[in-house]
């Protein structure tokens, strides 16, 4: 079965291409000749997962899934959200997310956070939406190198490790992306 995955992130496709069974090909945009950089125009997780889901079909035909991700922090009154790619600005730089994220934290004991993802799924004329979400703690320095994004310094709950100190399984049972596809590969029954 090909299934279309609304994303040229190679982080990503890495991370869901390694969860789902070799049954499942997984094609990016670049793969259906997608080169444009579609609109995360909406002010919530959920509404750019479908957005971007929406974009594919309806331009290119294909069924497809899309996941949108918020990195939500408790003392920033749920910030940076849906703005976590340019939250330190328009070149969505991942260190400079970070050092922002840092210094607006520096000295605050609350560091409870959470990672969501929503994944939009088109099918057969249908939509549906998958949730998930991993509670934790933004560290005070980064750690580790695998992964991308805010990975270097975030810390899951229950472990003294962030998820750029784990490898793509460890990180894939625990993470918000990774609790959505499973719910995914359930829906689909693969
Ligand atoms: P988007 O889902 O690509 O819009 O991601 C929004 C922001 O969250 C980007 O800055 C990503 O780098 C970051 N992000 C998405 N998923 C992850 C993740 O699994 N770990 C760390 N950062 C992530």
């Amino acid at each position: 079965m090909k299934l279309v995955f609304a994303s040229n992130n190679k982080n990503k496709l890495q991370e869901i291409r390694h969860q789902l069974p070799e049954s499942i090909e997984l094609l990016s945009l670049e793969d259906i000749g997608c080169f444009e950089d579609i609109p995360e125009t909406a002010d919530t997780i959920e509404g750019n997962a479908i957005l971007k889901a929406d974009y594919v079909t309806k331009r290119f035909g294909y069924d497809c899934f899309a996941d949108d991700t918020g990195l939500e922090v408790d003392a920033l009154n749920g910030a940076p959200g849906v703005y976590s790619a340019r939250y330190a600005g328009e070149e969505k730089s991942a260190e400079a997310n970070m050092e922002k994220l840092l210094t607006e934290l520096d000295g605050n004991p609350n560091r409870n956070a959470n990672f969501k993802t929503v994944i939009a799924l088109n099918l057969k004329g249908g939509q549906h939406l998958f949730t998930g979400i991993v509670n934790g703690t933004i560290t005070s320095e980064k750690a580790g190198t695998a992964g991308f994004g805010y990975d270097p310094v975030f810390k899951p709950e229950g472990l003294d490790l962030t998820f750029a100190q784990l490898s793509l399984d460890e990180k894939a049972q625990l993470s918000h992306r990774g609790r959505a596809v499973k719910q995914l590969i359930d829906f689909l029954k693969i």
